[in-house]
């Protein structure tokens, strides 16, 4: 069986980017499932000068470990101040000095939402440009708009995003055939 390793990037205990990968996971019932959430890799700020005194935490291995261990990535990403979370890109420093390819080439479903009508695409351009930095191979996209209004009880509710989400997973699945 296959295995799929999937987390938001975001450390909110209510992520709305977690929401959405729990949804797109009903989709992968003929799979291994592995929901991480950051906060169970907490990580000091990055900085230098922790590296040289201590090394790597602990959970930067942990991290990469579960990495390794997919087949299939799938990762939402939040936005604050038009960029990725602090949490996300801190976890990446920390992992990216043990080694920069993090993903190992593993086909990824790149996913964002937010609150806003931009569904977290400033996060989303940013993380097309970071995740094959560290061996992403980002197979499909999706970004929600405005989370509130098209989320509900666990599922998109509106028809339309609910749909390109469908045949962009059919896609993704295609892929790990
Ligand atoms: C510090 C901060 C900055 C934010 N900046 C943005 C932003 O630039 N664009 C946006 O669409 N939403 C922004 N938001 C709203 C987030 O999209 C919203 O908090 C969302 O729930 C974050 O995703 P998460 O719940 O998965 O952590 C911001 C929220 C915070 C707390």
């Amino acid at each position: 069986m296959k295995k799929i390793v999937a987390f938001a990037g975001s450390n909110s205990r209510t992520s709305i980017n977690k929401q959405l990968v729990k949804f797109a996971l009903t989709y992968f019932d003929s799979f291994e499932i592995k929901l991480l959430d950051l906060n169970d890799f907490e990580m000091p700020m990055f900085s230098v000068d922790k590296e040289t005194q201590s090394g790597y935490p602990e959970t930067a291995y942990q991290f990469r470990e579960e990495m390794e261990q997919a087949d299939a990535i799938i990762c939402s990403l939040a936005e604050h101040n038009r960029n990725y979370t602090a949490a996300f890109k801190n976890t990446i420093d920390w992992c990216s000095r043990i080694g920069i390819n993090i993903f190992g080439n593993k086909p990824t479903l790149l996913m964002s939402t937010s609150t806003g009508g931009y569904g977290a695409g400033n996060a989303m351009s940013a993380g097309k440009i970071l995740l094959p930095r560290c061996g992403s191979e980002i197979i499909e996209t999706f970004s929600l708009p405005s989370f509130n209004e098209n989320f509900s009880e666990g599922k998109i509710t509106h028809e339309a995003l609910k749909a390109e989400l469908e045949a962009k997973i059919l896609a993704f699945k295609k892929k790990l055939d």
